[in-house]
């Protein structure tokens, strides 16, 4: 294990481990990356249009699916969707109504917003549902591909994995519909969620061509004093598309939407990376962000940072404070290093202009979660990210994914300490569905936050280490490296919780 330097944002790390980007650079580690890692690779063609870091001159492995090797977008059309250039505009909102909300999505191509995209309900990203915790949720997904199997997952919520919930064993032939139910459980976390396919060796494509869409659980922190009055601000995070000129990063849609805000005014914005396999390291010149949630999961308190690496699925709930009139850039600066190399781009443009407001006072208590530190663990295990082994491009404990084989039981009620082991040069973000966990550990070294994530990156020769406990649901569900294209080569296990 080579020594990281110490990133400069102690806050996030202590918080974080997703702020990255100084622990990656620069390490030994580094050397071992390079041409034999398929990475994030994407089909050369694609990378022939010279997006550095993003699949120039990489291959495609030889084992990729035949529809990931023909998955070239090729953009002919303007990928602007919003009400004009740089123009911020948000997807439509579908909210509950005394406690159900009923939503149809139709996942089809949406050639308007450039060759080879897809979108559900039309809009590129899909529309955002709101609902409460108790409310009951109906999807009825349509699948109007064209070809390719869908369904879908509802990532990061506390639900049953079974049945018509959030079962992502089900496929829906093109042509099909699906009504999914999800009951979302009284005591549920508020906070940001997304929505995605999750169809097993197409779900880089799908979610690489937009489809993609925000949830909110109302409640929670959003009646906290500080917090209730503020104007929130929601960001869906995709990237890169294809387009004439060259590869763009978008939110909502949107190529560096330009947004107001006069000096002094606070908002809260809910950021969320659901791009395929980028990430997105967040930056706002001249403004910290003040962290209140990670995940869809309040922070016990506010946590100031300067950035924030956001792997993909990946949300951060943050309030910005408006300083002095001007021009600021929310960037995401270049991370990684090796083929997952990323350069800065530009997200969006903030203007601070007008009269000054009284800054509003921000929290700094928010809300207390239980410290896992303090609990009875039930049984331990380690769990091995891998590359390369036994000929596998990606696996996880020395098998790739395979839908008939459950790879994990544990006991309803149990709560699991798992060491998550790194044993490739590369970044893999751990996904688990349905239960949340707290992080124990990086590298061995104790972590002392008290916060819960759905989804951690473990470092390159690393290991991360979490607790869960295994609540409420039984069934089979799984658990993955969020890069997708890694997921969709094998890098995802299936776990089964028995009663
Ligand atoms: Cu966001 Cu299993 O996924
Ligand atoms: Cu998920
Ligand atoms: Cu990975």
């Amino acid at each position: 294990m080579p020594d990281r330097p110490v990133p400069p944002v102690v806050a996030a790390r202590r918080l974080n481990c997703r702020s990255l980007a100084a622990a990656a650079v620069g390490t030994a580690g580094a050397v071992a990356l390079g041409g034999g890692l398929a990475g994030m690779a994407r089909p050369a063609s694609a990378g022939e249009a010279g997006h550095p870091g993003h699949g120039a001159g990489r291959r495609v492995l030889p084992s990729a699916p035949a529809a990931m090797a023909q998955a070239t977008p090729v953009a002919d059309a303007d990928f602007q969707l919003g009400p004009g250039p740089n123009r911020w505009v948000e997807p439509p909102v579908l909210r509950s109504q005394a406690g159900v909300l009923e939503v149809a999505l139709e996942a089809a191509p949406l050639p308007a917003a450039g060759t080879g995209r897809m979108a559900y309900a039309g809009t590129l990203p899909g529309p955002t549902l709101r609902f409460r915790p108790g409310d009951t949720v109906a999807v009825t997904l349509t699948n109007a591909l064209g070809g390719d199997m869908t369904n879908l997952h509802v990532h990061g919520l506390h639900v049953s994995p079974e049945g018509n919930s959030d079962n992502v064993f089900l496929m829906i032939a093109d042509g099909e519909q699906f009504t999914y139910v999800y009951d979302i459980p009284a005591n549920h976390p508020a906070g940001t969620y997304w929505y995605h396919p999750h169809h097993h060796g197409d779900s880089w494509q799908q979610v690489s061509s937009g489809l993609a869409g925000l949830m909110v659980v109302e409640g929670g922190q959003d009646d906290l004093p500080e917090i209730a009055p503020l104007p929130q601000r929601l960001w869906a995070l995709q990237g890169p598309f294809r387009t004439p000129d060259g590869w763009v990063h978008t939110a909502n849609g949107v190529v560096n939407p330009e947004i107001t805000l006069q000096p002094g005014q606070t908002e809260r914005w809910r950021l969320a990376n659901v791009s395929a396999n980028d990430a997105f390291n967040l930056a706002l010149d001249g403004h910290p962000f003040h962290l209140i949630g990670l995940d869809g999961n309040p922070l016990p308190d506010r946590q100031d940072v300067d950035d924030i690496v956001l792997g993909p699925g990946e949300r951060a709930d943050v309030l910005i404070q408006a300083e002095a009139a001007g021009t600021y850039l929310l960037r995401s600066l270049a991370w990684g290093e090796g083929g997952q190399r990323q350069p800065e781009f530009t997200v969006a443009t903030l203007t601070v202009t007008g009269a000054a407001v009284a800054p509003a006072p921000l929290p700094t208590a928010l809300i207390a979660l239980e410290d896992l530190a303090g609990a009875a663990v039930d049984r331990r295990r380690t769990v091995v990210f891998q590359e390369g082994y036994d000929g596998l491009p990606y696996s996880i404990d020395g098998a790739a994914f395979d839908h008939d084989v459950v790879n994990t039981v544990v006991q309803l009620g149990d709560l699991e300490e798992w060491e998550l082991r790194n044993d490739s040069a590369e970044w893999h973000p751990f996904h688990i569905h349905v239960n949340d966990f707290q992080v124990m550990a990086v590298d061995g070294e104790p972590f002392g936050a008290v916060n819960r994530q759905d989804t951690v990156a473990l470092p390159p020769g690393g290991s991360v280490t979490i607790r869960t406990r295994f609540t409420d649901f039984v069934g089979r569900f799984v658990y993955h490296c969020h890069i997708l294209t890694h997921e969709d080569h094998g890098m995802m296990a299936v776990i089964e919780v028995v009663p």
